[in-house]
């Protein structure tokens, strides 16, 4: 069988890249990432995709009139590449309208909160200062708007009183690596299905 093929986008660390890349080989996903892209010149995730002799490709912002152009230069690259899914790992820019038209219900995001709750940045903090008991992660498709597109897994960690950002940072990130190989595993074998706002997993249960 073909594998399919995956482009990550990132600015940053990179660990749910990493969590992904183990997974595609060790063969729990039918699928290889061909090509890594960020936007942050020296960021650890391409350090990372670079030693891992994935093609990693660096975008400067500033080299583009507009944050349209710039998109679409990566969409490009992307659409050269015969990518079959754009998996965001802590991209730090929210994706134009042009950009998802592009590739709707072929873009995943991981965000490290229970969505719709604590959307945006520092999510981790938000859910302390609001003193939730429970938080944790969700894998979800990319729609125009921010962390706000069908949910396809989430995974719920305790919130404890003394928990600092950090240590929930680190409790969630252990779930995010677990369910966003598991989310595109499940995309690859083809049983993900965006209906309207929600995603139909088919054959649940069926681990097979
Ligand atoms: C993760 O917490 C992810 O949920 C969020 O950004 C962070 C990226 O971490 N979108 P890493 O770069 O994957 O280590």
């Amino acid at each position: 069988m073909k594998k399919g093929r995956i482009a990550v986008l990132l600015s940053g660390r990179g660990s749910n890249f990493r969590a992904l890349y183990k997974a595609t080989k060790e063969g729990k996903i039918p699928a290889e990432i061909v090509l890594v892209i960020t936007d942050k010149k020296n960021a650890l995730g391409a350090a990372s995709a670079r030693e891992y002799g994935i093609e990693t490709l660096y975008f400067r912002r500033k080299d583009y009139p507009d944050r349209v152009l710039f998109d679409m230069a990566i969409a490009d690259a992307i659409e050269k590449r015969n990518i079959d899914l754009i998996c965001l790992a802590g991209y730090m820019r929210i994706l134009s309208p042009e950009f998802i038209k592009r590739f709707r219900g072929r873009i995943m995001n991981i965000h490290p909160a229970l969505l719709p709750c604590f959307p945006g940045l520092h999510a981790q903090k938000q859910a302390l200062d609001y003193g939730v008991r429970f938080s944790g992660a969700t894998v979800h498709f990319v729609d125009e708007g921010v962390d706000s597109g069908p949910i396809i897994l989430q995974s719920v960690v305790p919130v404890y009183q003394d928990d600092t950002e950090e240590t929930l940072a680190e409790r969630i990130l252990k779930e995010e690596h677990r369910i966003y190989p598991e989310a595109v595993k499940l995309f690859f074998e083809g049983r993900l299905e965006i209906k309207g706002k929600k995603v139909i997993i088919k054959n649940e249960g069926d681990s097979s």
